[in-house]
């Protein structure tokens, strides 16, 4: 059988990366909230990165900000501008996140959401990216970097299950398997491993997604902020939460880079 890509189904997609009902309206909500804590004046422009369909983006522009959203996949774009027809202050562009430019830099905010950033595995790809994301931030302006936690490198030596579900849409049945694959020792990463069976009323089709994760704690973030010379590390809050110390963290974190 040939094998497609999640990315190739964006509502399925969704379903499957197990997000809650309102979870992007309290990441939203928690965005807006560091703002107004890191930030001494309004936020008018902000930059989606890894955007896919910008769900963020969509609730942002609906409350009058312009978004300007980057990734690389035309589909997940293509659902994005569907999406939010009706919205003239939501743009999108494809572009990679390692390496980038925007017609317009000044804006007052970028966010990566849904635990992506560990994708860039290569310091070089790290640098050159915060340089691009720095180059579109006003001075002062902030960069938020949603994280998985991560709480030890995987040192499995061989490709393993990491966990089985199914999940529906609609009338569509998703059979669910994720692996863990181990690369070199000295990567500091693993690679995750989506497979998922999607079982459509008149067909079956089938993904499978490859996606490097580089081993990110907050200690990381600071040292690469440091080593680009222009973004220094202002902050971390565990779990959508001000109050939480760091080391109660529970699943997530979300980092915040000030650009200097
Ligand atoms: C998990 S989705 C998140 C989409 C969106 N931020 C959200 O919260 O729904 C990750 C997105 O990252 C994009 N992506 C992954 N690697 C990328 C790269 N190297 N350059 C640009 N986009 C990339 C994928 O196309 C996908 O749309």
């Amino acid at each position: 059988m040939q094998e497609h890509s999640i990315y190739e189904f964006p509502d399925i997609f969704r379903v499957v990366h197990m997000e809650r009902p309102g979870e992007i309206a309290e990441e939203v909500s928690f965005l807006k909230q560091v703002w107004a804590r890191h930030l001494s004046r309004p936020v008018r422009r902000v930059l989606d990165v890894a955007c896919g369909n910008s769900p963020h983006g969509q609730l942002l522009a609906a409350e009058g900000i312009r978004v300007s959203g980057i990734d690389r996949s035309p589909v997940m774009i293509a659902a994005g501008r569907r999406e939010a027809r009706g919205l003239d202050n939501l743009t999108f562009y494809r572009r990679k996140i390692e390496r980038f430019s925007l017609p317009q830099g000044g804006f007052d905010a970028a966010f990566f959401m849904s635990e992506t950033f560990p994708v860039m595995v290569e310091n070089a790809d790290v640098i050159s990216h915060l340089r691009c994301v720095a180059r579109a931030l006003r001075r002062g302006g902030l960069y938020c970097i949603d994280f998985d936690k991560h709480e030890g490198l995987e040192s499995s030596r061989r490709r393993r299950l990491w966990r089985r579900r199914k999940v529906r849409f609609h009338r569509v049945r998703i059979d669910v398997r994720e692996f863990l694959r181990p690369i070199a020792w000295h990567a500091a990463a693993w690679i995750y491993e989506l497979e998922c069976t999607i079982h459509f009323p008149d067909r079956t089709v089938m993904t499978r997604d490859l996606v490097p994760v580089r081993y990110m704690v907050p200690k990381l973030l600071d040292f690469a902020a440091r080593a680009t010379g222009i973004f220094t590390l202002i902050a971390c809050y565990p779990d959508l939460s001000f109050d939480a110390p760091l080391n109660q963290c529970d699943r997530r974190w979300l980092g915040v880079l000030r650009r200097l």
